[in-house]
């Protein structure tokens, strides 16, 4: 199949390109560059421009009348400046998102995933969520994702769209064959400073250890970034049977790996891997921080036969190897 993927030469649309490749298909990518990296689009259909700009779309099918399916990964997606920049992020997340789909559909595109996040869960008891757990974003970022599900599902009401928004929780790792991975000079997330730490030789800060978790620390459902790409192989290749449940037109499926690691536990996964352990350094909660969640949700397994098969330890083992050797990919980034 010929699948357009938006955000393609980003983190998670790259690999997913990869991914296709790999399985048969073939992806074409549109990126603005925003984020995203050239280099990760070498050798594929590649357009560089914005997913509201109608001309570079019309090109696109022009070029690509037969593409059977759209993923939309392009997104700008870091929390702290969500809160800074509340009306870029709106822009850019959603009221693009609505230009982009409105294009789509007079294209005739029927089939439509987005990626969502589990960041707008409202934060449950005991840590876990399903599809139908309220949803209550903390962010400005979040919400995009809570506002463009929302606005996605209307439209599917009275278009020939139907979407498939798929909840990735905490994304790690790297294409196993490092052709892509994060392209991001110091990423914010756990695993990034965990491996800027132990670069530097300085201790991990673990913000928050007075949650009501099993060792105190917040708790992530970390999901290897190649088992969220094979989920999308999968959905695109069973789309139209997933529309089953209440609503025969929008469905959403989590996207974890169903089991949560808390972040002490992920730095002791770390050290294991690693020649020289990172020391931990306790710190506050920091604000908008919550305990976080794994998903309890069997869907992608009965709607799309998908299981996460990487460990948590892969996932660190590869964004290792991926931080080791992504100069030879990006040589401004070594
Ligand atoms: N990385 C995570 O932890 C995570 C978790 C949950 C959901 N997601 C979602 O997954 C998607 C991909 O995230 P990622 O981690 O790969 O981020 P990324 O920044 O690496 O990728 C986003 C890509 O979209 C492109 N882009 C942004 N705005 C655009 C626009 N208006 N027009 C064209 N291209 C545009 C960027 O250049 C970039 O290549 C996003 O929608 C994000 O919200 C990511």
């Amino acid at each position: 199949m010929k699948v357009l993927i938006a955000g393609g030469a980003g983190f998670i649309g790259s690999t997913i390109a990869s991914c296709l490749i790999d399985s048969g298909h073939q992806p074409v990518i549109l990126d603005n560059l925003v984020t995203g990296r050239r280099e990760f689009a070498e050798g594929r259909p590649f357009y560089e421009g914005d997913i509201a700009d109608r001309a570079v779309l019309d090109q696109i099918f022009a070029d690509h009348p037969d593409i059977s399916a759209v993923m939309h990964c392009a997104a700008l997606i870091v929390v702290p400046e969500s809160v800074e920049r509340p009306i870029h992020y709106y822009r850019e997340n959603v009221a693009k998102t609505l230009e982009f789909v409105d294009h789509l559909i007079g294209k005739g595109v029927t089939r439509f995933l987005f990626s969502s996040s589990a960041a707008i869960y409202e934060p449950g008891d005991d840590f876990s969520v399903d599809e139908n757990s309220g949803v209550a974003a903390l962010s400005p970022y979040g919400r995009t994702k809570q506002f463009v599900e929302q606005m996605l599902r209307d439209i599917t009401v009275s278009t020939p769209l139907r979407v498939l928004s798929l909840r990735y929780f905490n994304p790690i790792g790297a294409d196993p064959k490092m052709r892509t991975g994060l392209q991001v000079p110091a990423p914010s997330h756990a695993l990034g400073k965990l491996v800027e730490a132990y670069r530097n030789g300085e201790a991990f800060g673990v913000t928050g250890v007075d949650y009501p978790t099993r060792d105190g620390s917040g708790l992530r459902d970390y999901v290897h970034v190649w088992d969220l790409a094979a989920a999308h192989v999968r959905a695109i290749e069973v789309y139209d049977s997933v529309f089953v449940g209440e609503d025969p037109r929008y469905q959403v499926i989590n996207l974890g790996t169903g089991t949560g690691t808390t972040v002490l536990e992920f730095v002791a996964a770390f050290n294991e891997v690693v020649d020289k352990p990172v020391a931990i350094e306790r710190a506050p909660r920091r604000p908008g921080d919550t305990a976080g969640a794994y998903t309890r949700s069997t869907r992608a397994a009965e709607l799309l036969g998908w299981r996460a098969e990487h460990t948590v330890a892969d996932g660190i083992r590869d964004s290792l190897a991926w931080f080791a050797e992504r100069g030879k990919v990006l040589p401004d980034l070594h």
